[in-house]
């Protein structure tokens, strides 16, 4: 049987986020979101990896991981401006510990889409001294941490965060405008460029990048195909490029993390000059759970297209939600297969994390998604899905058999 070897040293693990599975995160933009009633669900005691981390650093163990990725709750260690929980941070600590007492390599996320409440209720990312307070919630947390952790990400996803939250008004706080959303951009930039220095200031060989969302944009093939290009054009420009270009130019990028999942199709709008989803017309390819599109060799065109950078490749985040264990399955081996035939031609792919490592707290989506390696019950047992053993065999032999 065909197989590929993986380069030595790979990174295999699985990603999460701290408002999506810690729980009782009760001083951020989302738990008041959640408050005023813009959702219909409340994320509570998510899957409760505030009190179960142990449990859950053994489950990584048992499925072969040697690295995971996770994110501070900026709202935990920065309750109030200029102050900081010794508590909290103690509990990092103990979390950082726990992985590598297991030696697991931590990657750590410093923003994943929440924020304090008191930044929120100051302006939130609109504010001009939103990318201050970050940092000095960076420098904090650098200082506690530069002896144990040496990969950073500093933002994640900043256009899906600023085209959520700040264009299409589904997430907090709910706001529709170019102008503001190009604002908040602006914002997260300096936030990195700055945390980018911290970083590296406190810790010269960190590992320090963004996690980066990516698709690929095609234009719609039914309904006017030439009226098609021009949007698809602009949303692999601007959401998947531009920012890129820009921290690869101001050299700030030690790696690119790369979050990828599924691709659109595009049809133009009047209205819009980023074009609209079109939906209907290519029921030919398979639809996940939550009718996003696999593709598998969208993520190896993405992946292609990142050699321009010459920098090293994390897949930070790859992943579906099924109602079967097969799709899984096979959804993990081809975007594997992807990966695979990316480095045979010379992409520098250092790691693989799936997203994620438990069902747990979808934003909008509520807990419908089905993302885990192991599904969590209502006593917050953890099951583990059988696909996930199919990644461990990978995981531990470093290796992909089926090419
Ligand atoms: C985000 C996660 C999210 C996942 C699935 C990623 O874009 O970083 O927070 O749960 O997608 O939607």
């Amino acid at each position: 049987m065909p197989k590929f070897d993986f380069p030595d040293n790979f990174l295999w693990g699985a990603a999460t986020s701290s408002y999506q599975i810690e729980g009782q995160n009760k001083d951020n933009d989302w738990f008041l979101w959640e408050e005023e009633r813009k959702t219909s669900f409340r994320c509570g005691k998510a899957v409760d990896s505030y009190n179960r981390f142990e449990e859950d650093f053994d489950l990584v163990k048992s499925l072969g991981h040697n690295a995971h990725r996770l994110s501070f709750e900026w709202s935990r260690i920065q309750p109030h401006p200029g102050k900081f929980s010794e508590k909290e941070l103690g509990h990092y600590r103990q979390v950082i510990s726990s992985l590598l007492e297991r030696n697991i390599k931590p990657i750590v996320a410093l923003h994943h889409f929440t924020n304090p409440s008191w930044l929120y209720l100051d302006g939130g990312w609109l504010n001009p001294l939103s990318s201050s307070y970050f940092s000095q919630y960076v420098e904090r947390v650098v200082k506690e941490f530069s002896d144990c952790v040496s990969w950073w990400i500093t933002i994640n996803e900043p256009l899906v965060y600023m085209y959520n939250s700040y264009l299409k008004g589904i997430w907090p706080p709910g706001q529709k405008s170019l102008r503001k959303a190009f604002l908040v951009l602006d914002n997260l930039k300096k936030a990195h460029l700055k945390s980018y220095a911290i970083i590296h200031e406190k810790c010269k060989d960190a590992k320090v990048s963004i996690a980066k969302h990516m698709r690929v944009f095609s234009p719609c093939f039914k309904f006017n195909f030439g009226q098609n290009l021009m949007p698809a054009y602009l949303r692999n420009k601007i959401f998947n490029f531009d920012i890129l270009d820009y921290f690869a130019k101001q050299k700030v990028l030690d790696f690119i993390g790369l979050n990828y999942y599924t691709k659109d199709f595009i049809k133009g709008s009047l209205k819009n000059a980023f074009g609209r989803d079109c939906i209907s017309s290519h029921h030919r390819m398979r639809r996940n759970s939550l009718g996003w599109y696999v593709s598998p060799k969208s993520m190896f065109k993405i992946l292609m297209r990142l050699k321009k950078y010459n920098l090293p490749v994390i897949i930070a985040e790859n992943g579906t939600s099924e109602n079967e264990d097969r799709l899984y399955e096979e959804y993990l081996i081809e975007h594997l297969r992807s990966t695979a035939e990316a480095i045979k031609k010379g992409v520098d792919v250092r790691g693989y994390f799936w997203w994620s490592l438990l069902d747990n707290f979808e934003w909008h989506e509520g807990f419908k998604a089905r993302f885990g390696l192991a599904e969590v019950d209502s006593d917050f047992n953890r099951k583990v899905r059988n696909f996930a053993y199919i990644f461990r065999d990978i995981c531990v032999n470093n290796r992909l058999k089926v090419l």
